[in-house]
């Protein structure tokens, strides 16, 4: 292996490369004095919003308040359901909670996102909305999504909390349904110095509630039409997150040519699954999912372990069989291809931060290990 270790994410490599225009800028906005709203945040969210393809953005403080308040801002609440994949993180479903309403889960397809097959089945008198999830950066199948909700009226959030960049026949994941919400938690593709969110709609009228509900119910310091939350995007984060947004495609470009080299490595192991890649839908690799046979899966990752390749799992327990969401009265058998796949799934090392030939030397100890245990 390489002589210096492999780490799964190194949230400060882009503050390395990037430390004197992201030093100038911190310092420019500490100077400046507007924290909380300034002009850094105005900027960013026109610089995001551009890149993107959007007509509004609105800076919030987490990719979490990204889906609770549009999700809010668009009516979504008590005695409404909104349905979304059973293999996302915890918080596309928390998000729905908190906004009142009740999640519905539909199971995914073999690309491990929403598929539209079974969503149509789930779509039931009380649906209002529907989260497709842009899991490790690949876009869900929106077209087939939105055939399915525009007829019936629904509301459409993207999650694109993974997917910065990411394109579905051209167009920004994030900008296809009624609004698209993005994290910049730091090990994001785009990831701030702290916690950070974003809305991206074309609907100006839904930006403003967003931007409302984000800051006390707005619409003024001292008039407040509805009850609203604090929860903001900052000027320190905006500033950061400028410097690196012109880096975004840059990175992304990295995390696909790693992927690359992946592939062509680990092509040749028979029973060892790659990220599928769906016509038209380019993913960002948040992540770089493999799956294995489910009783190989510890073991092989033990091993990898003991080689210096530290994996990860994205994750170990779908949303209906955690503890939080008990009440929704689902059970094991309810969503077997997300089951399943939550048994089989590693995430390797994919980020920026790695060389060429570290990559390399992962996929080939990979492979060694893989086949070791296979025989
Ligand atoms: C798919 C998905 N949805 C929502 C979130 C929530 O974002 P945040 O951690 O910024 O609240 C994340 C990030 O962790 C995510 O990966």
């Amino acid at each position: 292996m390489n002589d210096f270790p492999i780490r799964f994410n190194d949230p400060a490599f882009d503050y390395h490369v990037l430390h004197q225009e992201i030093d100038a800028a911190v310092q420019q906005e500490l100077a400046r004095g507007d924290y909380i709203r300034g002009a850094a945040v105005g900027r960013f969210e026109a610089a995001f919003a551009e890149k993107m393809g959007a007509r509004c953005a609105v800076g919030v403080a987490s990719g979490t308040d990204a889906l609770h308040l549009a999700l809010r801002a668009a009516g979504i609440g008590p005695g409404d359901e909104v349905i979304t994949a059973p293999n996302t993180f915890t918080a596309t479903a928390m998000a729905i909670v908190h906004a009142g309403a009740r999640p519905v889960l539909a199971d995914v397809d073999e690309t491990l996102t929403l598929d539209p097959a079974r969503l149509a089945v789930a779509i039931g008198p009380r649906t209002r909305a529907v989260i497709p999830v842009h899991l490790y950066g690949l876009p869900a199948a929106m077209d087939e999504i939105l055939a399915l909700t525009r007829p019936r009226g629904l509301v459409v959030i993207e999650d694109a909390c993974q997917a910065h960049g990411a394109r579905d026949r051209g167009r920004a994941a994030g900008t296809l349904g009624n609004a698209g919400a993005f994290s910049f938690y730091p090990t994001k593709n785009l990831g701030a110095v702290g916690d950070g969110g974003m809305v991206l709609t074309d609907d100006e009228a839904l930006a403003q509630a967003i931007r409302a509900l984000a800051s006390y119910g707005g619409p003024h310091r001292d008039e407040h039409e509805r009850v609203g939350f604090n929860s903001r995007l900052d000027s320190l984060q905006a500033a950061v997150l400028s410097v690196k947004l012109g880096w975004l495609a840059v990175w992304n470009q990295a995390r696909a040519r790693n992927a690359e080299i992946y592939r062509k490595i680990l092509a040749s192991a028979p029973g060892l699954r790659l990220p599928p890649q769906p016509a038209g839908r380019e993913s960002v690799y948040h992540q770089f999912v493999i799956r294995v046979p489910a009783p190989m899966r510890d073991p092989l990752r033990q091993r990898l372990l003991k080689q210096g390749v530290p994996t990860m799992i994205h994750y170990p327990t779908p949303i209906h069989l955690q503890p939080a969401f008990a009440g929704l009265g689902y059970s094991a058998g309810s969503f077997p291809v997300a089951e399943a796949a939550a048994a089989e799934i590693i995430s390797l090392p994919i980020a920026q931060h790695l060389t060429w030939s570290q990559i390399e030397d992962v996929a080939k100890t990979v492979l060694g290990e893989f086949n070791r245990l296979s025989c």
